[in-house]
């Protein structure tokens, strides 16, 4: 039997401050693969790990896509083992997948609008790359598989004030989140495995690949220039701080029960038009400009994240202390978004 052990895990100061409890069923010297570990939620993780346990191996295979970068991972060099490559190429994953004990997929095409435009890059990651990494695992003797899903697979749930349970139905309406349904069910359906789901809901936080709506406002409005509100602004998420997204699927790494699924969100719904306002208030700069929708936008999403806090999880960042984190990160890393955002694979959407 795994040994148990109670933690306190203090992360940054925050006005919401409360402490993250962590119950570790997971053995201290164990290994642990992160995939998409370069990109911006997998980088936080890996980051709360190495802190949390010093003991882990912790490997991360990423593709390096646009929106993957070694320097996420910078301070970490002699905590990870980095592959570069593909979690969708059988070798790739089974070498990766070889004498760990768990393994936490975060390697997704994750960009909504990108999928309107082409769903096939989205297809390869999001549900025949889970599948591949399933087969890997089943091959090898993973004691877990977490698969990082996201609150989209609900649909839209305009229209009530209901917060959406882990046994709703699902209604995924972008090809990026009938991806992502499609790759949690995959998961799902693999009973001979330990596997459990976390559903996030919009995230944001340093690190955050700027063609996102939080990061592209904030790098905007630094910059005094347009923030693309998309229709009237009154799209409506629950914005979560990437530590307690990390966090939260630390804890379920943990603490989930097998098969089970665990929403994780902020509880704090806030619309487009004041999160650009509170981004203009901050900055000090930035000009809102409505522009044409995004096809089909889901208005609402929110999630109930009663089951994750029965575990002991809790969010610890407001949406206002959390955005002046970001603001104050976007300011410190300009060198980094300022070359993204001049490079070619960085892409403008306009619906019009
Ligand atoms: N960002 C959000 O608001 C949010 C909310 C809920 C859930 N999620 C989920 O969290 C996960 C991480 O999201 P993110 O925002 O950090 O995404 P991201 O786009 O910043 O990072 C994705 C990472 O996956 C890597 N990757 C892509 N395809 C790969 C492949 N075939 N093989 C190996 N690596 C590959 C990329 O290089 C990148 O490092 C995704 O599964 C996403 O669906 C995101």
């Amino acid at each position: 039997m795994q040994r148990i052990i109670a933690m306190v895990v203090f992360g940054q100061p925050a006005a919401d401050f409360r402490a993250y409890h962590v119950l570790m069923a997971i053995g201290e010297h164990s290994t642990v693969l992160v995939t998409g570990g370069a990109g911006f939620i997998g980088s936080a993780f890996v980051h709360h790990i190495a802190s949390a346990h010093p003991g882990w191996t912790i490997r991360v295979l990423d593709a390096l896509t646009y929106c993957g970068f070694r320097e996420h991972l910078e301070g970490l060099d002699t905590r990870v083992q980095f592959t570069e490559g593909d979690i969708a190429c059988p070798n790739t994953a089974a070498a990766a997948v070889a004498g760990c004990d768990a393994v936490v997929n975060f390697a997704a095409e994750s960009h909504v609008d990108r999928s309107i435009i082409d769903s096939a890059p989205f297809t390869h990651t999001n549900v025949d790359g889970v599948q591949v990494l399933l087969d890997a695992c089943r091959a090898h003797a993973v004691g877990r598989f977490v698969q990082v899903s996201t609150d989209e697979v609900y649909g839209d749930v305009a229209g009530t004030d209901r917060l959406s349970l882990e046994s709703d139905a699902m209604a995924p309406v972008s090809p990026y989140a009938r991806s992502k349904t499609e790759g949690e069910a995959i998961a799902l359906a693999a009973d001979d495995l330990d596997v459990v789901v976390t559903r996030g809901s919009n995230t944001y936080g340093p690190r955050q690949y700027p063609e996102k709506v939080i990061p592209l406002f904030v790098t905007n409005a630094i910059d005094g220039g347009l923030l693309p509100v998309y229709g009237d602004g009154t799209a409506m998420r629950d914005y979560m701080h990437v530590d307690d997204h990390a966090a939260g699927i630390h804890l379920v790494l943990h603490e989930g029960e097998r098969g089970a699924v665990y929403n994780l969100g902020a509880r704090e719904q806030i619309n487009g038009n004041d999160v650009a306002a509170a981004i203009v208030e901050r900055v000090g700069g930035g000009e809102v400009r409505f522009v044409p929708d995004r096809p089909e936008h889901d208005m609402r999403y929110a999630v109930d994240p009663t089951a994750a806090e029965a575990l002991g999880w809790t969010r610890r960042w407001s949406f206002i202390d959390g955005l002046n984190d970001t603001v104050q990160w976007y300011r410190a890393n300009s060198h980094w978004w300022r070359a993204v955002k001049a490079s070619p694979s960085f892409r403008h959407f306009d619906w019009g």
